[in-house]
């Protein structure tokens, strides 16, 4: 088992629910945030903090060298809270130049510290038009025009830098529509949701499992396969963390 995590938005939605995972598989965790107030929030709950922009790649790279981490962990996004409709055409951009130019720097910091494995999030809505359910095998939306188009060139930005940066072994784990505590949505309301707690799961489990690669993450639906996931990360959709370990 790894021993040294650095968690980049461990104050997101997704980072939240994998604190208490990760204290219980014993690792030792640094996890960022931008925050002062969410840095001392961070250190109650068992994380070493690190304020730092992931845009600031010289500030990113020390803080990564300083950790030695043996897997780099990316659950950075720059959406608005609850996904508010206003504020979503602003977001598209900000939200393609995080996994852009974050992931970059975040890849870089990682090599650059010695890392042997990166994890990172991605959407399992990216894929071309065409047969479904889409295997992780199928080609993305490359073509896409406007806001999609947007999106899109920050997803393969963000892949092909996760799945293409020897040494590391990359995984990418393409989230379908997240719900649940800390998420824009109690319920699955979505083509093919995935639970908060199932997509940080996830995460931990590709801390040590499953070949470099793409790996679709949501509940059983008609559009995106996870048979993969089942048989390579030994992930379940029903995985749910106990409130009393949350
Ligand atoms: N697959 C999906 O459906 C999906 C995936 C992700 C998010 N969402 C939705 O998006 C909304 C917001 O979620 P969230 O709060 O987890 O995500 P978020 O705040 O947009 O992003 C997660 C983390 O990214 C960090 N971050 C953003 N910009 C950064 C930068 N320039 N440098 C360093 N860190 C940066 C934030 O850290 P700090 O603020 O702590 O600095 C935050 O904790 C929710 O409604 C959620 O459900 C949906």
């Amino acid at each position: 088992m790894a021993q040294r995590i650095f968690l980049a938005g461990a104050a997101g939605a997704i980072g939240q629910r994998m604190l208490p995972l990760l204290r219980a598989a014993g690792l030792s965790v640094t996890g960022t945030t931008r925050s002062a107030a969410k840095a001392e929030s961070l250190r109650a709950q068992g994380v070493e903090p690190v304020v730092v922009d992931i845009f600031d790649a010289e500030a990113l790279s020390r803080a990564v060298k300083a950790t030695r981490p043996d897997v780099v962990i990316h659950q950075l996004t720059d959406l608005p809270k609850n996904l508010e409709p206003r504020l979503m055409a602003q977001a598209i951009p900000r939200n393609a130049r995080i996994r852009s130019e974050g992931t970059r720097n975040l890849v870089r910091a990682a090599i650059a510290a010695g890392a042997r494995r990166v994890v990172a999030q991605s959407i399992g809505w990216a894929y071309a038009p065409g047969p479904e359910p889409h295997a992780e095998s199928d080609p993305l939306d490359a073509d896409a025009e406007g806001d999609r188009g947007i999106t899109l060139r920050g997803v393969i930005a963000l892949e092909e830098l996760t799945l293409q940066s020897p040494p590391l072994a990359g995984i990418v784990l393409r989230y379908g529509q997240l719900y649940g505590p800390g998420t824009h949505s109690a319920q699955p309301s979505n083509l093919s949701p995935v639970h908060v707690d199932a997509a940080a799961h996830a995460a931990v489990l590709a801390i040590t499992r499953g070949g470099p690669g793409a790996y679709n993450i949501a509940q059983p639906n008609q559009h995106i396969a996870t048979e993969k996931a089942r048989r390579e990360l030994g992930w379940n959709a029903d995985f749910r963390i106990a409130e009393e370990n949350a």
